[in-house]
C-alpha cells in the first residue's frame, strides 16, 4: 500500500516509523514532514489544510490511505472533502469527519456531547458576548479557581485558569467583547476546578469497534516542577503508572464506551484516533477534553509499545473490522524527553545545526521541528526532537533517553530534566 501521513512533527515521524516496518507498505509520504521523515519516506512540500494540492497528489501517486496527524484538517473537513469527490471518494482517511471532529473543535459542543450521554466531566455553562452579564453573575457562584475555555481552537492557548475573581471577569470580557482568541472565543465555556492528576488514554475506533491504546501523561510547562508557560509538551511516560486495572475498567465503562457509542448514536462517524484527556479525582476518571487525533509527545511513546503492524491496524479501521484484531502491546514502559529552542515557547531562533544524535543506538530519536539545510539537520520549530527510550520502569527509560541527550548538541538546546518528577 502507497500511505500518506499529513503533518510535520514528532507524531508524524514516529507514525512514519512504525508505519516503516509493516510489510504492507510499499510508498510512504509525509507532506510537508521534518528532516526525519525526510530520511526514510518521501516529504512533499504540501500544507496540511491545502486540499487540492492533496488531491493531486494521491492521484498522482496512487495513495491508498491517508493517515491525518493535527487536528486542523480535520476539523476544516478533510474526511468529508474526500468522501465528496468522486475521483477519490473510495480512498480511506485516518481521522474523524467535519461533524465529529468539533469534539476538540468546539469545547461547547464536546460539553453538551459529554452530558448528553452522561460522561463524567465538570459541571460547566457557556457565554457569548449577549450573556457576559449572566457570565459575571455565574463566576461569582463560583468557588475559585476560575476555569475559562475558548470555544474554538486557540493553539493550544485558548484555557486560562484564574483565582482572582476580578480577574477572571477581565479575563471573559477580553475573551468575549475584546475577541481575544479571535472567533474561538466568540463562545466561552466557564467549568468547574477539577483538582487531581492529569492522564490521557488514546482510543482507535472505526466507529464501531475500538481498541484502548497505552495510557499516557504529558508534561505540558516548560519549566521544572511543572512551572511556567504551557507548551506543547516536553516529555511523556506510557504506562501512567497509577492507572491501575480497577481506575482503567472506570475509564473504560464510564467514558470510552459511552463515547464510541455516543458518536454513533448522534450519527457522527468516526474512524480514527480519539485522544480522551482525563484528570482523576480522588479515585474518579473525569474528562477534561477529546482531541480527535494522537497526541505529541505523546505518540512518541504510545505507538513504540505497540507491537501490531499498524498498517494491518489502521487498514482494520477503515474496513471497520477492528473487532477481530488482537491488540499486543509491549509490557515496558517508555519515555520521551522533548528538547526544545532557547526561547521557546515565546520568540526563538531556526536554523541551528544539530549534532549528535546519528551517534545514538539505544533510543529512539523522533524529529519535530527540523528541516534540512545543504545536507545538514537544522533546527525549524520551537519543539525539536523526542528521544524516547525504553525501560522496566520509567526511571530506567528516562535514564537512557537522559544519557543520550547528553551527545546531541544545539545552540540554544533546552529539555526538561526532571520529566516524571510527580509519579
Ligand atoms: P485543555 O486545553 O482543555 O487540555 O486544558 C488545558 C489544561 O487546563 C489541562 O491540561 C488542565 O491542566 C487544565 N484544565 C482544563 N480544564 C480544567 C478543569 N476543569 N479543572 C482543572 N484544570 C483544568
Ligand atoms: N501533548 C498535548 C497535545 O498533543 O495536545
Amino acid at each position: 500500500m502507497n500511505i500518506l501521513i499529513l503533518g510535520s512533527g514528532g507524531r508524524e515521524h514516529t507514525l512514519a516509523w512504525k508505519l516503516k516496518q509493516s510489510p504492507k507498505l510499499s510508498n510512504l509520504f509525509v507532506a510537508p514532514g521534518n528532516a526525519g521523515t525526510g530520511e526514510i519516506a518521501n516529504n512533499v512540500p504540501i500544507g496540511v489544510n491545502d486540499f487540492q494540492a492533496i488531491k493531486k497528489l494521491v492521484l498522482s501517486e496512487r495513495i491508498n490511505m491517508v493517515i491525518v496527524g493535527p487536528e486542523d484538517p480535520l476539523v476544516n473537513g478533510i474526511h468529508d472533502f474526500f468522501l465528496n469527490d468522486s475521483d477519490i471518494g473510495k480512498i480511506p482517511v485516518i481521522g474523524p469527519q467535519k461533524a465529529a471532529a468539533e469534539l476538540e473543535g468546539s469545547k461547547e459542543f464536546a460539553k453538551k456531547f459529554m452530558m448528553r450521554h452522561k460522561i463524567p466531566t465538570a459541571a460547566y455553562e457557556s457565554f457569548t458576548a449577549e450573556t457576559l452579564l449572566e457570565g459575571f453573575a455565574f463566576l461569582e457562584s463560583l468557588r475559585p479557581p476560575y476555569v475559562l475555555k475558548a470555544d474554538g481552537l486557540a493553539a493550544g492557548k485558548g484555557v486560562v485558569i484564574l483565582n482572582d475573581l476580578q480577574e477572571a471577569k477581565k479575563e471573559l470580557q477580553a475573551m468575549l467583547i475584546d475577541a481575544k482568541f479571535g472567533n474561538a472565543s466568540a463562545t466561552v465555556v466557564i467549568e468547574e476546578f477539577l483538582s487531581g492528576t492529569e492522564l490521557s488514554v488514546f482510543v482507535l475506533t472505526d466507529g464501531t469497534g475500538y481498541k484502548i491504546l497505552p495510557t499516557a501523561k504529558d508534561y505540558k510547562r516548560i519549566g521544572e516542577g511543572d512551572k511556567g508557560l504551557n507548551t506543547g509538551g516536553m516529555g511523556a511516560i506510557s504506562p501512567v503508572p497509577f492507572a491501575d486495572t480497577v481506575f482503567m475498567e472506570k475509564i473504560h465503562e464510564r467514558i470510552v464506551k459511552p463515547t464510541v457509542q455516543g458518536l454513533k448514536k448522534d450519527n457522527l462517524p468516526y474512524k480514527g484516533f480519539i485522544f480522551i484527556g482525563l484528570i482523576k479525582v480522588g479515585d474518579e476518571p473525569k474528562v477534561i477534553e477529546y482531541n480527535v487525533r494522537l497526541g505529541d509527545p505523546e505518540t512518541e511513546v504510545v505507538i513504540p509499545r505497540i507491537q501490531n503492524d499498524l498498517l494491518s491496524l489502521l487498514k482494520a479501521v477503515a474496513d471497520q473490522n477492528l473487532d477481530k484484531v488482537e491488540l499486543k502491546i509491549d509490557e515496558r514502559t517508555a519515555a520521551t524527553v522533548m528538547l526544545v529552542s532557547g526561547g521557546y515557547p515565546e520568540a526563538y531562533e531556526k536554523g541551528k545545526k544539530i549534532t549528535g544524535y546519528e551517534d545514538i543506538d539505544d533510543s529512539l530519536v523522533f524529529h519535530a521541528g527540523t528541516t534540512d539545510l545543504e545536507s545538514k539537520t537544522i533546527t525549524n520549530g520551537g519543539r525539536v526532537m523526542a528521544i524516547t527510550s525504553f525501560g522496566n520502569d520509567f526511571k530506567e527509560a528516562l535514564g537512557k533517553s537522559y544519557k543520550n541527550i547528553e551527545k546531541i548538541r544545539f545552540v540554544g538546546m533546552n529539555y526538561r530534566k526532571d520529566i516524571g518528577f510527580d509519579l
